[in-house]
């Protein structure tokens, strides 16, 4: 039996870019990165997806899986719009709107 088939089908991943002053790097590339890498590591040791939680109105977090072709949610454009305008609470959010997500590796 080969290390890979061993590999359980799916695995979780959860991302965090820094966002305190000073160490603010998050909306610069770097989140969607190291999602690449990570897909390509899990595919190297032989996973077949991943599965993300992310709140429904993490709107960067559900771009990045869009990009890694994960599903694409009529949500997303909405809440980017929403956050690009201002209107999009950053508190009070309760656990219930977390979503999973599956890609396919
Ligand atoms: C979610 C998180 C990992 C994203 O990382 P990031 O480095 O900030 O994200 P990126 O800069 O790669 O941007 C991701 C997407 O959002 C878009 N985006 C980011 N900032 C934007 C802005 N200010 N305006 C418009 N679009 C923006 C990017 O263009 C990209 O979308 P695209 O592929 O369509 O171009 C990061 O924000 C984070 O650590 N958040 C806190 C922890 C968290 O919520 N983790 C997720 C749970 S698994």
């Amino acid at each position: 039996m080969s290390e890979s088939s061993r590999a359980p089908e799916a695995c979780e991943v959860a991302l965090l870019v820094a966002d305190l002053p000073p160490e603010t790097y998050q909306s610069r590339g770097l989140g969607t990165r190291l999602a690449d890498l990570i897909a390509d590591l899990a595919r190297d040791a032989g996973f077949a997806s991943l599965t993300v939680t992310s709140l429904w109105t993490n709107w960067r977090m559900l771009l990045i899986v869009e990009h890694l072709g994960g599903p694409v949610l009529p949500q997303t454009s909405y809440v980017r719009n929403m956050a690009l305008l201002g209107l999009l609470p950053n508190s009070g959010l309760d656990v219930a709107d977390e979503i999973e997500l599956r890609i396919v590796l």
